[in-house]
């Protein structure tokens, strides 16, 4: 069942892209308090596909270690959103993208920003999380 689904899975992601953050990039310092724009980005899908929520989190590295996103849960929540991803004429260079506007926690020092993701693939709507 388990190979199965691990297959299944893999289809439907060449099928259905990943939304990825583009900015902030990684490596950029942002200070507690801010408020930064968060632009994350969908890849054109070559099947049907519906948007449902997005959830972006920022999560400092305690001791050194930085959380892994999805193993160790998202940390504070910035934004918990509809995700509905447009392509704007006047950046088209980005795409399918959505901008979410956020406010940095106060955390020091390396921190993971994260992006947790459901859509529902295809003409029988497989769900698909990343
Ligand atoms: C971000 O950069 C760090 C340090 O170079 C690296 O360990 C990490 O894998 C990078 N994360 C992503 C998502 O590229
Ligand atoms: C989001 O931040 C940008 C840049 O600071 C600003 O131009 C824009 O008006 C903000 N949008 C909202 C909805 O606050």
């Amino acid at each position: 069942m388990r190979s199965f689904f691990i297959l299944v899975s893999l289809a439907l992601s060449a099928l259905a892209q990943q939304a990825t953050i583009i900015s902030p990039a990684n490596g950029s310092t942002i200070a507690a308090g801010d408020e930064i724009v968060v632009n994350v980005h969908q890849d054109e899908a070559a099947t049907d596909d519906v948007q449902i929520p997005i959830v972006l989190g920022i999560d400092p590295c305690l001791g050194g270690t930085c959380p892994a996103p999805g193993a160790d849960g998202v940390g504070t929540i910035l934004a918990k959103s509809l995700f509905d991803p447009q392509f704007d004429p006047n950046t088209p260079q980005e795409g399918l993208h959505q901008l979410f506007n956020v406010t940095v926690p106060q955390i020091e020092g390396p921190s993971v920003l994260s992006l947790t993701h459901l859509q529902m693939v295809g003409v029988s709507g497989m769900p698909l999380f990343d």
